[in-house]
């Protein structure tokens, strides 16, 4: 099992190129799974959960290649529509799966999905809205076995944004006879990005990005050349990390809207930040100052997958911070490795209360889950002392070698 070491307080000078966004890759890559034609995805992040996707697709009877950032897929030989336990369980996106393979073939079959345990993670609102469709849902035995003769084009009333949901609604109904909206749709730039990987296959989606999605069913889908976006809490962590280290730091390849919240956040507590058309240039040269409360909402609210980022660099801040997690409900199981490496902070139910220490000091720690553990990297790349990351395979999931990414800008960090 690798671990990352690091020998923390070096400030973080130079450019990253950001990677392709591993939330957008997910729901695309299950998409494909309906094209009878070969789709060309370039910006496609190398990453664990990318290839768990294309394992997918090659159990199902597709083809798949990867390399340089891009992956074909022809899916023209996919032949079963049953997903087994052991692939479900490699990563919550799995679930994505199941409007494709209801839309190619009238059933499916699949289980619980895995990933990061960061609470109950159910999929009750992806089989509720695919019942108002027409879809017949049974469960035995842990697994789940979908039906529809034929999609009932409907309006569709999420009672919670789902991320997942929107998307696995948008891919069920792409291929269908009439119009399905979604009402209270999640609003994520990821779910603009699958909107436009779809159109671009010949799709009728619009209002991505808005509470109200329209898709106008079409018969069927085209080849495809597609760039997938890029990942915006990638450049969350980056930002985090030098906002903590001190430094200058110029983000290539990163859409500034996508992180317009975090980047003014971080102004707020002392960072000087400046943005092009496609970069963000961050210069941190003092000790951070606490932002006195942050609440996780969906998009555009605080990204939950932000928070554990803002704990770590404001865990040596000047002043409190008070955190409220909205959207999961365990999602502090990076605080009592913080505290472990000096940081004072108290949870209580969904709030962390963080008092900036005086300074953060390098400890072995374990991380839990995927942000938890970007989480200690930051940490440790900012302690005083030597820092050794246990349980890297959740970092791997969303992150391409973290430790080069940082060691390119100067930090002292490699894996062991
Ligand atoms: C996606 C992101 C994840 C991010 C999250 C919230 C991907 C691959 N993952 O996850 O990084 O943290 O959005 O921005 O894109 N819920 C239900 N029932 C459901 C579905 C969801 O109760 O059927 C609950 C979840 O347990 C959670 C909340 O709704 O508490 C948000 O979940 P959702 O928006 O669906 O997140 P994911 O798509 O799983």
């Amino acid at each position: 099992m690798s671990k990352i070491a690091i020998c923390g307080g070096k400030s973080l000078n130079g450019e990253v190129d950001i990677q392709g966004s591993k939330n957008a890759a997910l729901p695309i890559l299950a998409a494909t799974a309906m094209n009878e034609n070969e789709c060309e995805l370039s910006n496609c992040p190398d990453l664990e959960d990318v290839k768990a996707a294309l394992k997918i697709i090659s159990y199902l009877g597709g083809r798949s290649e990867y390399g340089g950032h891009t992956a074909l897929v022809n899916a023209a030989g996919i032949h079963k529509f049953e997903i087994p336990e052991e692939l479900m369980g490699s990563m919550r996106s799995s679930v994505l799966f199941l409007g494709p393979l209801l839309s190619k073939f009238g059933q499916a079959v699949i289980s619980y999905p895995g990933g990061c345990s960061i609470g109950l993670r159910p999929i009750d609102l992806h089989l509720k809205a695919f019942k108002t469709l027409g879809v017949s849902v049974e469960e035995i035995g842990g697994r789940i076995y979908c039906k529809v003769n034929k999609i009932q084009p409907n309006r569709v009333n999420l009672i919670f944004p789902s991320v997942g949901a929107t998307e696995n609604i948008m891919l069920l109904t792409a291929v269908s006879e009439g119009e399905t909206v979604v009402v209270n749709a999640a609003r994520e730039p990821e779910i603009v990005d699958l909107q436009n990987f779809l159109n671009s296959m010949g799709a009728k989606i619009s209002g991505a990005g808005t509470e109200t999605i329209r898709i106008i069913g079409v018969e069927k889908l085209n080849k495809v050349k597609y760039n997938i976006m890029s990942d915006r809490i990638f450049a969350a962590t980056c930002l985090c990390a030098v906002a903590s280290c001190g430094g200058n730091v110029v983000l290539q390849n990163v859409n500034p809207e996508h992180i317009g919240l975090i980047t003014s956040m971080l102004s707020g507590a002392g960072c000087n930040i400046s943005c092009g058309s496609d970069y963000v240039r961050i210069r941190s040269t003092q000790r951070l100052r606490g932002l006195g409360k942050i609440m996780t909402s969906p998009y555009p609210g605080f990204p939950t997958d932000a928070q554990a980022l803002f704990m770590s660099a404001l865990a040596a801040a000047d002043g409190t911070t008070v955190f409220v997690e909205n959207i999961f409900e365990s999602r502090y199981k990076h605080v009592p490795e913080l505290i472990k490496m000096g940081a004072d902070i108290i949870v209580d139910g969904r709030l962390a209360a963080v008092t900036g220490c005086n300074y953060i000091q390098g400890a072995s720690v374990e991380a839990q889950d995927l942000r938890g553990g970007a989480a200690l990297i930051i940490a440790g790349l900012s302690a005083i002392g030597d820092t050794v990351v246990s349980g890297v395979r959740h970092i791997d999931r969303g992150y391409e070698r973290i430790e080069d990414t940082f060691a390119s800008l100067g930090a002292s960090i490699r894996r062991i």
